[in-house]
Parts: C-alpha cells; structure tokens; sequence
C-alpha cells in the first residue's frame, strides 16, 4: 500500500477526526473517546456520524430541510463525514467546510463533491457577500462561540454571506431543560439561559485540544440575533433531553447587511 502523508502535518491533534477517517477506512482499532470533568465514554461515531441524512423517515430531519431554502447554495458548517452535504448536494449546490483535514478526506472519499477546510468563525475572510441562500450547524458547534459576543458576531458574519432571503438552521442545548446538566463536561452558570460545557476527545494516544462550549437557551439565540438581520423562525425541541434546533429567517428591511 502506498505510504500515506500526514495530513495534519503534526500539528495539533485531531483524535475526532483521524478516529472518524479510520473507521469510515474500517481501519479503527481504538474507540474514540469523549472526556469532561475527568469521566470518559466511548463516543458512538457510527450512529452519530455515519447514519444517513433520511428526511422522509424522520420528523426532526424532516423539519431541518423544511427550514432550509434549497433552491439556492447551502452551507454546511461543521459538516462532519458528509452525511448532510452528500444529500443536500444532490439537489442544490453545497459546500461543506470542516476544520479537520482528517474530515474533509472522509467526506471526499465519501463522495462529497465540494469539501473544504474552513471555519465557521471565520466565514466573510472565505466566502463573499450573499454567497449562500441556507446554512445549517448540525451538532451543537455554534456553542464553540464561546460567548454572546461570539454568538452575535457568528450570526452577523453568516448574515453577510447569506443572501436577503437567508435561512439557517441551528442546533444548541437548552441549559433550562431537563437533562442539561447530565451533560458531559456540564457546567453551570447563574445567568438565566446560559451554561458552559467543557471536554476533549482521546484517540490511540492522541488528546485533542479543551473545547469550550457555551449553551444558549432560545431566548439567548433570540438576544443574539438583535442588531443582525437574523430573527428566530421556529424552535423544535428533542422529544427529551435538552437538545433543540433553531430555524433563522431574515428579517426584511432596506439593508441588508448583517
Ligand atoms: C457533532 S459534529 C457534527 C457533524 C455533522 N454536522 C453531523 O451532523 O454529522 C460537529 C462538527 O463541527 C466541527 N467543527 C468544530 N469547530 C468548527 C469550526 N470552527 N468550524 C466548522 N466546523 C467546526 C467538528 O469538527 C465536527 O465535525
């Protein structure tokens, strides 16, 4: 077998992506795991990430394409393995960005046509004005904000690159609901609708970086998304637990420009 570069080039390591490339390879040894206040899990790549994307079969999944416009290019943030982009892709133009060149692979071998690195707190440097018509963050990593400033600018930026009749989809964790605090790696915080969430993933010897997480109750999202062009469409909560999905139009006015 031809030897194979690194494609991180040694830096930072990236246990969640190399652990996904390796068993989409069928090559995984290890299970990936998942650390937060010194207790770890194994964390179930297959289901979460390899499961299709099957709107017809499932309400929840049913509901996200339904808030997004694809008549238009769409955005997938955070893409993971593909299993959105490849769907998406065969109906509207899709570019999927991840920052884990070990995951940009997995979706080209996937069969994804058009994935990049790139990353979502960074988007108006990559992408053009009006550049998409939808967005969708599945997965929670709009909490890698990491602040309501971060929050606030993250949605001004994807205004910018969203055209006037934008739509995204976000999905977040409710800290007011029940099951938030079971969280791995929760951690609470006095003010009303806001937590942390703090952990890292481990694979064959490799520790990835400490990812900070801040939690957004809607009413968060909504405060977020005063003074950008974003306002909060629908809300569709898990049948339990604290996870939710948000739905974001633009609000129509003469300036559209974030
Ligand atoms: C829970 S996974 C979800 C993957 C995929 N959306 C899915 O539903 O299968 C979260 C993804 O966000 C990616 N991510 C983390 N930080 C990111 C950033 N700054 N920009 C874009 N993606 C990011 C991670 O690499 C990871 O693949």
């Amino acid at each position: 077998m031809a030897e194979e570069s690194d494609p991180t080039n040694g830096a930072t390591p990236d246990p969640f992506g190399r652990a996904i490339l390796d068993v989409h390879r069928d090559e995984a040894a290890e299970p990936l795991l998942q650390f937060g206040d010194g207790y770890g899990r194994e964390h179930p790549i297959e289901r979460f990430y390899f499961s299709g994307f099957e709107p017809d079969d499932s309400a929840g999944e049913a509901w996200l394409l339904e808030h997004l416009d694809i008549d238009g290019p769409v955005l997938d943030m955070g893409a993971g393995a593909g299993r959105h982009a490849r769907y998406l892709q065969e109906r509207t133009e899709t570019v999927a960005v991840e920052p884990s060149e070990h995951l940009v692979r997995t979706m080209r071998e996937r069969g994804v046509d058009d994935a990049r690195r790139g990353d979502m707190f960074a988007l108006p440097g990559r992408f053009g004005r009006d550049r998409f018509r939808s967005a969708l963050a599945v997965g929670t990593q709009v909490g890698l904000a990491g602040s309501m400033d971060g929050l606030r600018a993250f949605l001004g930026d994807l205004a910018h690159v969203t055209d006037p009749a934008g739509r995204a989809v976000l999905d977040c964790y409710d800290p007011e609901r029940e099951g938030a605090t079971e969280l791995l790696g929760f951690r609470g915080d006095p003010t009303p609708g806001l937590a942390h969430r703090v952990m890292h993933f481990a694979y064959e010897g490799d520790v990835g970086p400490t990812l900070y997480f801040r939690l957004f109750a809607p009413d968060r999202l909504r405060e977020a998304c005063t003074g950008t062009r974003w306002t909060v469409a629908d809300v569709r909560y898990d049948e339990e637990g604290s996870h939710y999905r948000a739905a974001l139009e633009k609000r129509s006015g003469p300036d559209d420009s974030g």
